[in-house]
């Protein structure tokens, strides 16, 4: 399987990412200005996409798989967003995108990491579960949906970013 590799999201990113971020989360998606701001605050804030090589026939041009997005103000980090196509789930870009953005966070002083993720969502949960999120606390009906979201949080053990990464087990 060939991997993808990843680079900083930039604003001419954002028209796609917009349109998949509505196909992914539909009603819960971001209007494009979310987009903008984000990228606008890189001083808190990184976005990353990933990339395949494009199919056959379209020379050294890239497709995007993936992308995701990292707040970060110490001590805590905030995983915003992280979506794939479809076509692309299961290769192992979301493990990717989070080692990367977990990696940052440490990078940039965080001691825990949270998100939020549905209730209704149990593909997304075993990803943070098996890297070691804890499901601390639950908001009652947070998602446009009416689902519920569950918050949840990876301590960081002082300076170690590699220690973050997927369990290989
Ligand atoms: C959740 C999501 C980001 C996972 O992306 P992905 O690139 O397919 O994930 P990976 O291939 O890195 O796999 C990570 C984990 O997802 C789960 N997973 C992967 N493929 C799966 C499949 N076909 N069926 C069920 N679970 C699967 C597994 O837990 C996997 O870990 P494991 O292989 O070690 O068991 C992707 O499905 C997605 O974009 N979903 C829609 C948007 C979304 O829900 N985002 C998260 C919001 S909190």
């Amino acid at each position: 399987m060939i991997p993808a590799t990843l680079r900083d999201m930039v604003p001419a990113d954002i028209d796609f990412i917009t349109e998949l971020d509505r196909a992914l989360f539909g009603v819960d998606s971001w209007p494009r200005e979310m987009f903008v701001g984000e990228l606008s605050q890189p001083e808190t804030r990184r976005y990353i996409i990933a990339e395949l090589p494009a199919a056959v026939g379209h020379g050294n041009a890239k497709q995007t798989a993936g992308y995701a997005g990292l707040m970060c103000v110490p001590p805590i980090g905030d995983i915003q967003t992280i979506g794939v196509l479809p076509e692309f789930e299961g290769r192992g870009i979301a493990r990717a995108m989070l080692d990367e953005l977990i990696a940052e966070a440490v990078r940039r002083g965080a001691e825990d990491i949270m998100l939020e993720v549905s209730s209704t969502n149990p593909r997304a949960q075993k990803l943070y579960l098996r890297y070691g999120f804890e499901h601390i606390h639950t908001r009652r009906r947070y998602y446009r949906d009416g689902s519920d979201g569950l918050i949840m949080r990876l301590r960081l053990p002082a300076n170690s970013a590699d220690a973050h990464t997927k369990d290989p087990s």
